[in-house]
């Protein structure tokens, strides 16, 4: 491994997944990593470990920089398994050291990996660990990502690692920022927060108000998966801000599925409409996007039109894996309409209107529906659906 110093004596010894491409059911098709560092004063920790498929070779990077035998302290800033599911192998190897974690994450660890973690030493918030010159201050973060996750704070050398928060899914051979392409690191962060951590929203914007409280220091943030900011942190901090604010600007996206070309036909007549007004537009079809794309476009959009096709009286089944998706990700401050096509029955779109409407989604009503093929009355219908909603996102 060539060495990646953050400071003297802060080592990256993380690995870097070049071919995932599935993170859970959300695409990375620029793949990921999982960053673990090593701190190195009189005494040494290891912040984080891996997913258990690359114990290897983080065991390699670990020995690149120190023996195992030197280790003091593990800390555990969070337990879903792409991060700690090499522990067992690594606490086995790093036999002198104790284990950190918070109160939630001590109890996450014995659930996982069983009663072995059972004297794992719990920190809580403004909590310090001196390894010599330097110290390690600890902030719990609930839910950001886990109820157990929390973030470490070198004090001495101002870098923040927060585990999962300000991450990205990137697979990069440079591991800073001002070594990758703005707009591509840009684009997973913003991937990455729409997917993961949209629906903490508000534990952000308060997690993020009390880092700023604090006045520390932050020359650097080191999450857990993708590329270190040390050119500009107060970029992704800002970015992070106006996401967990909801803010949004005026666009339309336009999410449909089809079967014989009909709904297709009807998001076409809407997007025009949209359009006429001035308005931006995205339109997704499902089964040619991923559900992961569709949910970035949406996370700035003002407002999101869904069209499904009636089968069997229902939804589209591509339409009701976005909408438990979707109303998962608990996106805020949206309008929402509905359209589709019916062949004798209907109930995609009363169905798709009853599933928002439970979700707590602000719905425009009424929807619009078309019998089999749409004529041209129905595509004026959908033209002025389209305006009718480009003219609310104006407002
Ligand atoms: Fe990267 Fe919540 O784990």
């Amino acid at each position: 491994m060539v060495k990646v110093s953050l400071k003297d004596g802060v080592n990256w010894v993380g690995v870097v997944d070049w071919n995932i491409r599935d993170f859970h059911g959300y695409k990375t098709n620029r793949g990921s990593t999982y960053n673990a560092y090593l701190v190195q004063d009189e005494k040494t920790a290891l912040i984080d470990t891996v997913k258990h498929t690359f114990t290897e070779e983080l065991i390699q990077h670990i020995s690149e920089v120190t023996s195992f035998d030197k280790i003091d302290y593990i800390i555990v800033n969070h337990v879903e398994m792409d991060h700690s599911s090499s522990l067992p192998t690594i606490a086995k190897l790093a036999k002198n050291a104790k284990i950190l974690a918070s109160q939630r994450g001590k109890e996450a660890l014995v659930e996982h990996y069983g009663q072995e973690f059972s004297n794992v030493e719990t920190v809580k918030s403004g909590d310090e660990l001196a390894l010599g010159k330097k110290t390690l201050r600890f902030l719990e973060a609930p839910m950001l990502h886990w109820p157990d996750s929390m973030f470490t704070y070198l004090v001495e050398d101002k870098i923040l690692m927060p585990n999962d928060a300000f991450g990205q899914h990137l697979a990069t051979s440079g591991r800073f920022d001002d070594e990758v392409d703005d707009h591509i690191l840009m684009e997973e962060a913003t991937m990455y927060y729409a997917n993961i951590l949209m629906p903490f929203a508000p534990l952000i914007t308060r997690k993020i108000q009390e880092v700023i409280n604090m006045k520390i220091p932050i020359e650097m943030i080191a999450p857990s998966h993708g590329i270190i900011w040390r050119k500009d942190p107060s970029k992704i901090i800002n970015a992070y801000l106006n996401w967990s604010a909801g803010s949004s600007r005026s666009k339309v996206v336009l999410v449909f599925d089809t079967m014989w070309g009909s709904t297709d036909k009807m998001a076409k007549a809407i997007a025009d409409g949209i359009i006429s007004e001035s308005v931006e537009v995205k339109i997704l079809k499902l089964r040619s996007s991923e559900l992961s794309e569709a949910v970035t476009e949406i996370l700035e959009a003002k407002a999101v039109l869904v069209g499904s096709p009636t089968l069997n009286n229902q939804m589209f089944p591509t339409l009701g894996q976005f909408l438990t998706y979707i109303t998962g990700l608990k996106p805020k401050g949206k309008l929402w309409g509905f359209f589709g096509s019916y062949g004798w029955g209907g109930g995609a779109v009363k169905g798709m209107i009853e599933t928002a409407r439970k979700a707590g989604f602000e719905v425009y009503e009424p929807g619009v529906e078309a019998k089999y093929v749409p004529d041209q009355e129905d595509m004026k219908k959908c033209f002025e659906f389209g305006q009718q909603i480009a003219l609310k996102v104006k407002a």
